[in-house]
């Protein structure tokens, strides 16, 4: 049976849609892009043309005709007892909706780091003592967790091994993490924007999702963030405080200072995403992040500092955690794989030589892009990073979520603004990962340019008329 999308649930996922008109148009391309994310996927049925009209507002014509502009797509097709269904993407349709080759820069994730090779056949050689173990490790190697916990002491957070449990990367640490400590209803705070992974997480576990604004000039709305802990005692606090996805922000003393203060007081736990905090280019990553808050639980990841596909990620918290989070855990799944943490632990030992080499590979990329976005869009503001993976790119005109469908069209393929929004809006930025090889980020930046002529001179066909006398102010 397929999948079916509630009205209100779709309503939630479109956010701001209606950037341009007819509003019918806005309507298709907002699924679109909705598909062309994965947030909506194949196989799932879409709401009535009724239900959905009265949920959003608008007319069931315009429901109707956005229907059949995505049925001339591709995008959905009518299904006996189903209604309209979206359909798979893949390179067997014809519409060039459907194109995956190009350039992908979706996910803001970096090569493997070159060493690692030579660490999996070291392994490998040793697989023999490795595979004499019986058992389930819930916790996670106590080599491992040493390792992870002597970093972490020497960066000015005492830590024990028990302390640390291992996890399949920090995505699956999050999902550990709220299904343990959220229940329905419970408010979570939550920069605006942020990773959407995890809002989707907390949002997926019942929670309320309360926003701060962090903005990629000015940095977080301390305004926003003393009043939303004041008001909204949230249960968690979730927090990149270290080269912020997407905007690549880093917190001042200051925003530390109060945001845990304002956690403190309303009993939230910090729950601290590191997964980027390793990555800094100009300067090396500040120390000690929160040190002063022992309770507060750290996630981080050897994702992007050295593989996504090695899949290992940990929890630190304080041990009392770390027994509820083990008594937990059995539900979700036995341990991380012992291949991949054997692996984990030589390359941890070996991180003050591997992340170097990372701040190069990103600095190259990040130049790259730097420059080509200044020669061919001069209209755009390009924040200056530090570190992390992404440009958190301003575009001066709402128009994201048009740009990048018609870009997916011309074989480049990003996310858009509202991608990483909360509560809507982003339509005036776009996240462009410096992830990818320098020759391919300017190769990306051409078609960019080509595809911001057509979308600002609505000539696009992804937006076909779009309100460009507001859209421009
Ligand atoms: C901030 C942040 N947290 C968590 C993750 C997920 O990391 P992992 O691959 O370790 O699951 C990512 C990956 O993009 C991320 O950017």
């Amino acid at each position: 049976m397929d999948s079916r999308l509630s009205a209100r649930a779709l309503v939630e996922l479109l956010g701001l849609w209606r950037t341009s008109e007819p509003a019918f148009d806005a309507l298709a391309d907002a699924i679109r892009l909705l598909c062309l994310d994965n947030r909506i996927a194949p196989e799932t049925a879409l709401p009535a043309e009724r239900e959905l009209a009265a949920a959003l507002g608008v007319s069931r014509t315009t429901v109707a005709a956005a229907y059949r502009a995505l049925r001339s797509t591709g995008h959905i097709v009518s299904r006996q007892g189903s209604g309209s269904v979206t359909r798979p993407l893949g390179r067997t349709t014809a519409s060039r909706w459907f194109d995956r080759d190009g350039i992908d820069l979706q996910q803001a994730s970096p090569p493997a780091w070159p060493g690692l090779p030579g660490v999996v056949a070291e392994v490998a050689a040793a697989a023999t003592a490795l595979a004499s173990r019986s058992g389930y490790d819930i916790l996670g190697h106590a080599e491992l967790r040493a390792a992870i916990a002597e970093r972490y002491t020497r960066q000015g957070i005492r830590t024990t091994p028990e302390q640390i449990m291992v996890t399949n990367g920090a995505q699956h640490a999050i999902n550990l993490l709220a299904g343990t400590l959220i229940r329905r209803a419970d408010r979570v705070l939550i920069e605006t924007p942020t990773y959407p992974h995890a809002a989707e997480t907390f949002r997926r576990t019942g929670a309320r999702l309360v926003s701060v604004p962090v903005d990629v000039a000015d940095g977080w709305d301390l305004d926003r963030a003393v009043q939303a802990f004041g008001r909204t005692r949230p249960i968690l606090a979730y927090l990149m405080p270290e080269f912020q996805n997407p905007t690549g922000r880093s917190m001042t003393e200051t925003e530390r200072a109060v945001i845990g203060r304002a956690a403190h007081d309303a009993g939230s736990v910090l729950v601290i995403d590191e997964t980027t905090a390793d990555l800094g280019i100009d300067a090396p990553p500040r120390d000690g992040l929160f040190a002063g808050h022992p309770s507060a639980i750290r996630v981080g990841s050897l994702g992007k500092s050295v593989w996504g596909g090695l899949r290992v990620g940990w929890i630190r918290a304080t041990e009392d955690m770390i027994r509820r989070l083990r008594a937990a855990r059995t539900s979700f799944d036995l341990g991380t794989p012992d291949l991949e943490q054997a692996i984990a632990t030589r390359v941890v030992e070996r991180l003050d030589e591997i992340l170097p080499q990372r701040s190069a590979l990103l600095r190259s990329g990040r130049d790259a892009l730097v420059s080509a976005i200044e020669r061919a869009l001069p209209g755009w503001s390009v924040p200056q990073v530090r570190g992390g993976v992404a440009l958190w790119v301003g575009l001066g005109a709402p128009l994201s979520s048009a740009l990048v469908i018609d870009a997916g069209q011309h074989g480049l393929h990003l996310s858009a603004g509202p991608r990483f929004a909360v509560d809507g809006g982003q339509e005036r930025h776009l996240r462009i990962p410096f992830t990818a090889e320098p020759l391919e980020l300017e190769r990306a930046v051409e078609i960019l340019a080509e595809s911001w002529a057509r979308v600002t001179a609505g000539t696009s066909v992804a937006v076909t008329q779009p309100a460009l006398a507001e859209a421009l102010v």
